[in-house]
Order: C-alpha cells, then sequence, then structure tokens
C-alpha cells in the first residue's frame, strides 16, 4: 500500500466537528466588530518579503527564522504572511485609503515556522484589527473596549490585561543605549539568545523566559523612566480611559512585543489557563509605519486575537453554539423519494434560514432515522406514501420532549418557523 500523505507539521485541518465552535467566534467577533463600525478588508495571503522585512524588523524573530519565504518563478522573494498588519498598511496606502480615518479589521490564516506545541502552530489563524488616521488616546481605549465586549459576548471571564507605553522612537533609543550599558554589566548573567540580541534587539531581552534572566530583568531600567512630556500624557489618558471604563489592567514596564513597528501604547490579553502560551490578543500603536513603507505620516493602532488559543480557552467551556441542521427529512418509498428534494426547495424557499438536511441515497424507515440522529437535527420530517396522499409531512421531535404531529405541507414552513 502507499505510504499516507500527511498535513505539514504544526498545520491543522478543521474537522466538521470543530466548525461550530469557530464559526460561533468568528460570528460574534463580526457583530461585536460591525457594532463599533469596523469595516472588513481582505488582503493576499502571499506578499513581498521585503515588506515583512522592512514592517515587522530584520532583527526579529519571525524575519530571522520563521518566514515562509521562496523564489518565485520570476526571482521575487515572496512569503506566507506572518502576520496581518504589514499586509493592511500596504493595502491603505496603495488602495488610496488614507485621506480619512479607517477602522479596519481581518481574519484569517498566518504562517511562521515555529517549533508546535499547544496554542502554538505554524499556520494560525488571526482576527485582527487596524486603525488608521487617529492619534489620541481615545482610539486605544476604543480597541481595548472592543475586545473586552468580545471576550463578554464569548462569556469569557479568566483574561487580564497588561499594557505598557514604548515612547517615542527618540525616547526608546535613549533608553535602549541605557538599557544596553546595564545588561553589559551583566554579561555573565545573560543567556545565549540574550546576548546574541543584546546591540541588535535588546528591549527582546525584556521578554526572555529563561528563570535564570529573572533577577537581571526584574532591576533593568525601565522605559517608564524614559518618557517625555507627550507619551507620558498619552499613557495617562489611556489608562485613565480604561479605569473611567472600568477596565483593570496591570501596567508592566517590561511588556515589548516581538515586532519592531510600535510605539507608545502596548497590549496583551493574558490567561493562565493555557500553559505557557497565554497570550490570547495583543496590540498596540504604530505611528510610524506607514510613512516608513511609504506613505503619508499616518498615526495608526490595532491588535490581533489568535482564535486557536479562543477555540482552546472556549472548549473548556463552550459557549451554547446552534445546532448545524434544524431538521432532517426522511422519505420512505418510491412516490415518497421522488417528491423529497421539491418538498425540501419548497421548505427552503418558503423559510429561508431553515437549515434543512435531505435523506439522499434511499434506505428504509430505520436506516433514514439513523442518519438523522447522526445529522444531529432537533427534528425528524417523515414524507410516506400516506402522507405524499394527504398533502402532509410527520413532524418528530428527535430530542427531548414533544409528541409526533402532522401538518399539512402548505403549512410546514409557518410551523417550523416557531421551532427554529
Ligand atoms: P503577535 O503578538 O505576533 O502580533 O500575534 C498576535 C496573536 O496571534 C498572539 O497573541 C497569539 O494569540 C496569536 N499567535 C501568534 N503566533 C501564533 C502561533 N504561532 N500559533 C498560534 N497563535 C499565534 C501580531 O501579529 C500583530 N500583527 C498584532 C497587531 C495588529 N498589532 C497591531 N495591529
Amino acid at each position: 500500500m502507499e505510504k499516507n500523505i500527511q498535513a505539514i507539521r504544526g498545520m491543522h485541518d478543521l474537522l466538521p466537528e470543530a466548525s461550530p465552535l469557530w464559526q460561533a467566534i468568528e460570528d460574534r467577533a463580526r457583530a461585536v466588530l460591525e457594532a463599533y463600525g469596523y469595516a472588513e478588508i481582505r488582503t493576499p495571503l502571499v506578499e513581498m518579503t521585503e515588506l515583512f522585512k522592512r514592517s515587522i524588523g530584520e532583527v526579529t524573530d519571525i524575519c530571522e527564522k520563521e518566514m515562509y519565504s521562496f523564489a518565485d518563478r520570476n526571482g521575487d522573494s515572496l512569503s506566507l504572511r506572518p502576520e496581518g498588519t504589514a499586509s493592511c498598511v500596504r493595502a491603505v496606502i496603495e488602495g488610496g485609503l488614507l485621506g480619512q480615518a479607517q477602522r479596519l479589521w481581518y481574519r484569517g490564516p498566518m504562517f511562521r515556522h515555529e517549533r508546535p506545541q499547544r496554542g502554538r502552530y505554524r499556520q494560525f489563524h488571526q482576527i485582527g484589527v487596524e486603525v488608521f488616521g487617529l492619534t489620541g488616546p481615545d482610539i486605544d481605549i476604543e480597541v481595548v473596549l472592543l475586545t473586552r465586549r468580545l471576550w463578554q459576548a464569548l462569556g469569557l471571564t479568566n483574561l487580564r490585561l497588561e499594557v505598557n507605553t514604548l515612547g517615542s522612537g527618540e525616547e526608546r533609543a535613549v533608553y535602549r543605549a541605557e538599557l544596553i550599558r546595564y545588561l553589559e554589566g551583566h554579561l555573565e548573567r545573560l543567556d545565549a539568545d540574550s546576548r546574541n540580541r543584546l546591540y541588535t534587539n535588546p528591549l527582546r531581552v525584556l521578554d526572555s523566559k529563561h528563570p535564570d534572566m529573572a533577577g537581571v530583568i526584574a532591576a533593568a531600567p525601565s522605559i517608564l523612566d524614559f518618557l517625555g512630556e507627550e507619551s507620558r500624557a498619552h499613557f495617562e489618558g489611556f489608562r485613565a480611559g480604561l479605569a473611567a471604563a472600568g477596565l483593570a489592567c496591570t501596567v508592566n514596564p517590561r511588556l515589548v512585543r516581538g515586532l519592531d513597528y510600535y510605539n507608545r501604547t502596548v497590549f496583551e490579553w493574558i490567561t493562565e489557563d493555557l500553559g505557557a502560551q497565554g497570550t490570547v490578543c495583543a496590540g498596540g500603536r504604530y505611528d510610524g509605519l506607514v510613512e516608513q513603507l511609504g506613505g503619508r505620516a499616518t498615526p495608526a493602532v490595532g491588535f490581533a486575537l489568535g482564535l486557536e488559543r479562543l477555540v482552546a480557552l472556549l472548549e473548556q467551556t463552550p459557549p451554547p453554539l446552534a445546532p448545524q441542521v434544524h431538521a432532517y427529512l426522511v422519505a420512505v418509498g418510491e412516490a415518497a423519494q421522488a417528491r423529497a428534494l421539491q418538498v425540501a426547495e419548497g421548505l427552503r424557499d418558503g423559510l429561508p434560514g431553515l437549515r434543512l438536511m435531505c435523506n439522499c441515497g434511499g434506505g428504509n424507515f430505520k436506516n433514514q432515522f439513523k442518519k438523522a440522529d447522526r445529522s444531529g437535527a432537533p427534528l425528524a420530517l417523515v414524507l410516506g406514501e400516506g402522507e405524499i396522499e394527504r398533502g402532509t409531512v410527520q413532524v418528530k421531535p428527535l430530542r427531548g420532549e414533544g409528541e409526533q404531529v402532522e401538518v399539512p405541507l402548505a403549512d410546514l414552513a409557518g410551523y417550523l418557523a416557531e421551532r427554529i
């Protein structure tokens, strides 16, 4: 026998059984995003590699070792997108959307060649938001409130918010120099990764999870002591807005993010229930990126949430999920089988929200009822010779209480409308 071909490590099928939970999250997220007036944008899965290098930063884990890059047939270096922000910025510049404020959202697969483990995959899915053209802390507050509303819509209570500011580019440059000086004084205590990053990306040293580094990191200088007046006011405004909305957060001065484009506000929603990969949603402000990619200077802020991590959390306490199918049409006997598809089409015309599965492939009564049961539908509609003669259908509850009822075909859509 030939060997089975398997899915690529770290990339997973979403089998039908898992779909209802994903759909519930996506539907609720979309409803929340629409409630705040955000418009959907869709961009290609593949971009010029240069786009990610120039935005995420050459000296980041993503660009150094995690991108799926390949040469196109004409020799261009292309990459599967590792995240959505860079593509979104490219698209708003290219599409001429920067004349007025834009509130955008997207969803879809992202690709990073990371070491797979629980909550970390090579193809994963994000829902993200990017807002362009607004400078004040008010919009930073809005995007965080939007995420809180989404957790509420999903019934999630076990998430906490961490916030920080990275100041302006100039403030960060001064802080960076100071941090390097401090870390140079503790060289012998740095792990190999941190030594490598010391001169290229020293802020990422603060992100090290190496247990021996905890002491060095705890005593490192804090970005909060390097803020100028404007950055300080922005951060205070942000925190005051969250407090006014009754949203508690922790200031974590070591929260630096793994992508280079951020300035000022950064935030992460974290859970303790998923082990090491506990960041469910993360984002912040990136006021310099549009200009850096060739657009007119435009402030921006956004976030992305990881759908796999949300799904893993919700599997522990799933929200009520709508049945995939409301009713299963059983048709017994030749005449009934010949009419079944037609009856089903008539019902779908009469009741557009109806999710109706029609038995195909024949089978006796018992056999068809088994399939009806397996479909998960709460109702079976039964069409036999007698029903055809009388112009009726039997409606039989498959789950829970209730009697079988014979309903005239003409009244069936109305009857079902009250029960689905
Ligand atoms: P990020 O922190 O790289 O930010 O990713 C955001 C979220 O995507 C993470 O918090 C996590 O939930 C999920 N995620 C990331 N990598 C993986 C993975 N390998 N497997 C599973 N889930 C993962 C960004 O991507 C920024 N573009 C967010 C942003 C938008 N900032 C401003 N606008």
